[in-house]
């Protein structure tokens, strides 16, 4: 084992593949539903909203896919990305813990999102698309479109949500800076917008509205595509470089994670760390205990129902089986924007359904302490989002340190918090506050899932 803190890897090293878990499972996953017909969709019914490269991704069960010349030229970039030994961590904890996180904040927007945000935008170059719909949460997502589209000649819209959109300014000069179109969501621009506007003025905003938005434009113009940031297949897929990228730099290291922690909003910065390693596990590899970090304030995977639910507010989306909170979850304005989805990536799901991961969710003041320790001792400011993996990572080397043992823990460092400095300013401020929700509230919020029979 060495003593180094940071384990690199030359460009030339970066995946010539993306890892699809799909090929590994022990049980497919749960087909995609028409919400009309409730029969699987098929590749004509994404056609309005997705190029056929991209709908081919997300019903594949290919282990390997190749990542395209191009996409690869611009992960160049900033890939590969450094894993670090967080060693002054470990020394501060006065844990026995080898503390390992991968860091993808030194990417053009500041996190994970422009793995799959070049991969989108250069399958849609391919197809002939002009302009890309989207939304956002953290604003994140927002500017990694904004960039690849920048680089790929390809006109922006996003629909940010409101909140983060009034929380944030420098993410919206940043997506107007690589030439995107910001604009607060709920909307006037779109039918579904100006009808939530009608009912509540004073809308916060959230993903699943957003996403209404963006679709509606998609599905209503030809000369429109839409992408999504997380969810779906083929962005899990996109984010497997993560973790292809760290089994390679834990090699370097001479060491093998027990633990691999992930934050989760819709579930592919986590999946991009932690499939490669389950697959090598599901193929009679090592074991490694998974463990997806959610916050307590929007907790779909250790309080939503595994069920067939819409992945908008505006149900124009088709049905897939994941832990939902129901679409019409309405999350409150806490400060990982990125992190106020209802709904889980339903690969995600699935793996927690087959009990191979495990969740766990903290409040966000709990999460702001963990990332404040973090930037004292690692000099890195996590964004809030990222902050609940760096708590998750503190505890289980906390946990190492009561037992005397020593664990591998390796977590996505998914990205930098430094648009978010207001955060931190309020956390300090103590401004911040914890949200709890009571069975009724949650229950109320799942009432409206769809009525979906299971299979017979
Ligand atoms: C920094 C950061 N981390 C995590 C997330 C959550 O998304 P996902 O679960 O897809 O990684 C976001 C989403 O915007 C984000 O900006």
């Amino acid at each position: 084992m060495t003593d180094s803190v940071k384990y690199l890897l030359d460009e030339s090293r970066i995946p010539r593949h993306w890892y699809n878990i799909v090929a590994d499972l022990p049980a497919p996953p749960p087909l995609v539903l028409h919400p009309g017909t409730l029969k699987p969709v098929g590749p004509d019914d994404l056609a309005p909203l997705f190029p056929m490269s991209l709908i081919g991704q997300e019903v594949s069960a290919e282990r390997e896919i190749e990542i395209p010349g191009p996409v690869r030229d611009i992960y160049r970039q900033w890939r590969v990305t450094p894993l670090y030994r967080a060693r002054r961590l470990e020394k501060a904890l006065q844990t026995p813990a080898r503390i390992y996180y991968k860091y993808e904040g030194v990417s053009p927007a500041g996190s994970h999102k422009p793995n799959t945000a070049v991969a989108q935008a250069f399958y849609n170059r391919e197809a002939g698309v002009k302009r890309i719909t989207t939304e956002t949460g953290a604003g994140q997502w927002g500017s990694s479109l904004a960039f690849a589209g920048a680089v790929f000649g390809i006109e922006v819209q996003v629909f940010m949500v409101k909140v983060s959109y009034q929380q944030k300014p420098y993410r919206r000069a940043l997506m107007e800076t690589y030439g995107a179109q910001c604009i607060a969501s709920p909307s006037i621009e779109t039918e579904y917008g100006r009808s939530v506007l009608a009912r509540s003025p004073d809308s916060n905003g959230s993903l699943g509205i957003a996403i209404s938005e963006a679709v509606e434009i998609a599905a209503s113009r030809d000369d429109t595509k839409y992408a999504l940031g997380s969810v779906l297949n083929h962005v899990l897929l996109h984010q497997t470089v993560v973790g292809l990228e760290a089994m390679e730099q834990l090699e370097i290291a001479d060491d093998y994670p027990d633990v691999i922690v992930g934050c989760t909003g819709g579930g592919s910065n986590f999946a991009g760390i932690a499939f490669p390693f389950l697959g090598s596990q599901l193929r009679g590899g090592r074991s490694v205990r998974i463990v997806a970090v959610e916050p307590a304030a929007c907790p779909s995977l250790t309080r939503g129902r595994y069920a067939y639910d819409f992945g908008d507010t505006g149900h124009m989306t088709p049905l897939t089986k994941m832990h939902t909170l129901g679409s019409a979850f309405m999350p409150p304005g806490f400060h990982a924007g990125g992190l106020r989805y209802h709904g889980m990536a339903p690969l995600v799901s699935h793996v927690k359904q087959l009990g191979l991961i495990e969740a766990r969710a903290y409040h966000q003041l709990q999460c702001f302490e963990a990332g404040v320790l973090f930037a004292r001792q690692e000099g890195i400011v996590p964004a809030p989002e990222a902050n609940h993996a760096v708590k998750g990572a503190i505890d289980e080397a906390e946990r190492c340190r009561e037992e005397g043992v020593s664990r591998a823990i390796l977590f996505n460092l998914c990205g930098h918090g430094h648009f978010d400095m207001q955060a931190y300013t309020d956390y300090f401020a103590g401004k911040l506050t914890d949200n709890v929700y009571d069975e009724r509230e949650l229950a109320m919020a799942l009432s409206g899932l769809p009525s979906v029979p299971e299979p017979a």
